[in-house]
């Protein structure tokens, strides 16, 4: 007779943090607990805890208020981790599986996380053993193949349009003195992020003025060129552009060499933004400033997209329903309904759609003629971020002085 399969479950979460990632782990940990699963064992900082054995028992002395209040707090409460999975470290990560008797596990992260799930299932499957291998999605880089958008998108792409708005407003008033931004925004290798930045332009006097995707190469002349257009008109010029904006001969401003590459291969170079302010200053002959929010794009929880928060939990309880079913070796998907009005539901599709995979911006979400994105992108888009406020302007064109 077969061993009967294990009950107890493993979480543990992966990649660069979310402000939503943790409503994904209380709702893994909740849901497992009121299906009935064994013991919740969460990894420490990754799949490092996995290697070496550094499980937290999350069933006990946790109240239902505890994870609530993980649920609203930013960052990876179980510390996250880059590591990869080397051939090497599965022996011991499955001894670590066999020791605590995991029969499930969830992995919360993005392409790079969901290839660990999948090795990690792969060489359980080679040691004949029976682990549920279910991915919960999240990256702010919203670049996942197989789903709609990611949890964790929504929220920073809402702190990136507020940042924006508010930037916009900041060199509108100080346009005599600092008329010129460029914003430098996450996004490792896709232009979603910098993208949102246009959710908050309701005018054509309104930031951005240019956005810059590493989907589309940058020509620093065009880019001088519709700063200087949008200095010219409205007294002051912003721009957005993505961690990994490329010229034709590479990352701009020559660099060549990255100056960090991580377990996965990723090659860290120092941004675009600074190099591009100080040509439009140059350019323009005015003072132009740099702004590099950093992990404040993914730890904002003020900026927090509540339809981002809701969707966080439910692929975290429904990663629990799904492995409950039988499914394995997959990731849960947000799949947006047709019709009026925004609805999204989940489903699951195989880990090998999205492990070590990215998902570009579609060439109809971009405009590369002006710079910008268009209209499909916005209809895309705004839903995840929320509605965003609007703010008033006196001066401008049409303003009077008497
Ligand atoms: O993967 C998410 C992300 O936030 C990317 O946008 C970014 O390139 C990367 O992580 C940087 O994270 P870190 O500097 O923490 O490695």
């Amino acid at each position: 007779m077969p061993a009967a399969k294990n009950v107890n479950v493993l979480v543990f979460q992966s990649g660069g943090c979310t402000p939503v990632m943790n409503a994904s782990l209380s709702e893994v940990v909740e849901e497992a607990g009121r299906r009935g699963l064994g013991e919740v064992f969460g990894a420490v900082h990754g799949l490092d805890g996995v290697v070496r054995d550094r499980l937290l028992d999350l069933g006990r002395r946790r109240t239902r208020g505890f994870w609530k209040s993980v649920s609203a707090t930013p960052g990876a409460v179980l510390g996250s981790g880059r590591r990869s999975l080397g051939d090497e470290d599965v022996p011991a990560a499955l001894d670590t599986l066999e020791k605590h008797r995991i029969g499930y596990v969830f992995t919360i992260g993005g392409n790079d996380s969901a290839d660990t799930a999948r090795r990690l299932s792969d060489g359980a499957k080679h040691a004949g053993k029976e682990i549920t291998v279910v991915h919960v999605p999240k990256t702010i880089d919203n670049d996942l193949p197989g789903t709609d958008h990611t949890p964790g998108y929504g929220s920073a792409a809402r702190f990136v349009a507020l940042a924006t708005m508010g930037v916009g407003r900041d060199a509108e008033a100080m346009g005599p003195a600092s008329p010129v931004a460029v914003i430098e925004v996450m996004g490792r290798d896709a232009g979603w992020l910098a993208a949102a930045s246009i959710l908050g332009k309701r005018e054509e006097m309104d930031a951005p003025h240019f956005i810059c995707l590493p989907e589309v190469t940058l020509d620093e002349d065009n880019f001088l060129e519709r700063m200087e257009d949008a200095y010219r008109r409205w007294g002051f010029a912003v721009a957005v552009v993505a961690e990994n904006a490329t010229t034709v001969d590479g990352p701009v401003a020559g660099q060549q060499e990255p100056f960090y590459v991580d377990d996965f291969g990723h090659a860290y170079y120092e941004g675009p933004g600074r190099y591009l302010a100080q040509l439009a200053g140059r350019f323009l002959g005015v003072r132009a400033r740099f702004e590099k929010p950093g992990t404040i794009q993914r730890s904002m929880m003020a900026c927090v997209s509540r339809t981002d928060h809701r969707e966080a939990q439910r692929v975290g309880r429904d990663a629990v329903a799904y492995a409950m079913e039988g499914r394995s070796d997959c990731m849960v998907s947000l799949v947006r309904d047709v019709g009026p009005g925004y609805r999204c539901e989940t489903a699951t599709v195989p880990l090998d759609v999205v492990a070590g995979k990215v998902r570009p911006m579609p060439p109809d979400y971009l405009d590369s003629r002006t710079g910008m994105v268009t209209r499909e992108f916005v209809r895309y888009a705004a839903p995840l971020a929320g509605r965003l406020p609007r703010y008033a302007r006196l001066l401008g064109p049409g303003a009077e002085s008497c």
